[in-house]
């Protein structure tokens, strides 16, 4: 997969993707990341990308030619653009498996207080948030998306895990609470039920637990409706 990400800030939206799993999934060969800085498709002398709400109204906006160049210039047959916004759909697990399907992604990532619509309209495919909360550059947000697809990539993962059995991919539970050694950290045990080697008890049990932590956590993904049973 290949991935470009549009933005004035491309540092934020490199540096989380600069360690670890995603680090590895570049120095493999799974996926191939660029940021560009909008700015080396300004028009003018001064490279602003920029301006004020036509009609009124606090902040500036993203204009639409720097975004609308650096489209043409890196989109491919394949490609999905999507603008990283507080305004689009929220991003889920689901979302995260469909994009890992297309072999080209290219994000614009807004900022001062949005985008001109005109780039919503005609280049955008798909607008997503990555939550109910406002932040200061959608690069960041860019790089939230990029991880959670990029870590469904076949083999980005290494070979012995699979996020098919992951909260969120089915069914709709979150994890069961998990522990690791000691057994007894100052007084505090592991749950005995896991040491029995009663497989068929354990599985129960974490059946139970997630069941109950989905409850108390995120009721909204065992009743979507909210009215309760
Ligand atoms: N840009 C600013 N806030 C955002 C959010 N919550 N999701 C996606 N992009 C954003």
């Amino acid at each position: 997969m290949r991935i470009d990400i549009l933005t004035l800030f491309p540092e934020i939206a490199l540096a989380p993707l600069r360690e670890s799993i995603i680090k590895r999934a570049q120095k493999a060969g799974i996926v191939d990341i660029h940021a560009h800085d909008l700015r080396s498709w300004a028009l003018d002398k001064h490279r602003k990308t920029d301006d004020y709400l036509c009609g009124g109204g606090q902040g500036m906006l993203l204009k639409p030619e720097p975004v609308f160049a650096a489209v043409e210039d890196l989109r491919k047959e394949r490609t999905k653009v999507i603008l990283t916004t507080p305004q689009g759909l929220p991003f889920k697990q689901k979302h995260a498996q469909k994009l890992s399907s297309y072999g080209h992604l290219i994000f614009i990532c807004g900022h001062y207080e949005g985008v001109d619509h005109r780039i919503v309209d005609h280049l955008v495919d798909e607008e997503i948030s990555i939550g109910d909360y406002v932040l200061t550059n959608g690069a960041l947000a860019a790089a939230v998306v990029c991880d959670a697809v990029i870590r469904l990539l076949p083999g980005a993962l290494g070979d012995d895990r699979s996020p098919a059995e992951e909260s969120f991919s089915n069914p709709d539970l979150l994890e069961p609470p998990a522990y690791t050694k000691p057994i007894d950290f100052m007084g505090l045990k592991v749950p005995e039920i896991l040491l029995s080697g009663n497989h068929a008890a354990i599985e129960r049990w974490k059946q139970k637990q997630a069941l109950e932590r989905t409850r108390r956590n995120r009721p909204d993904l065992i009743d979507p409706s909210g009215e309760g049973a």
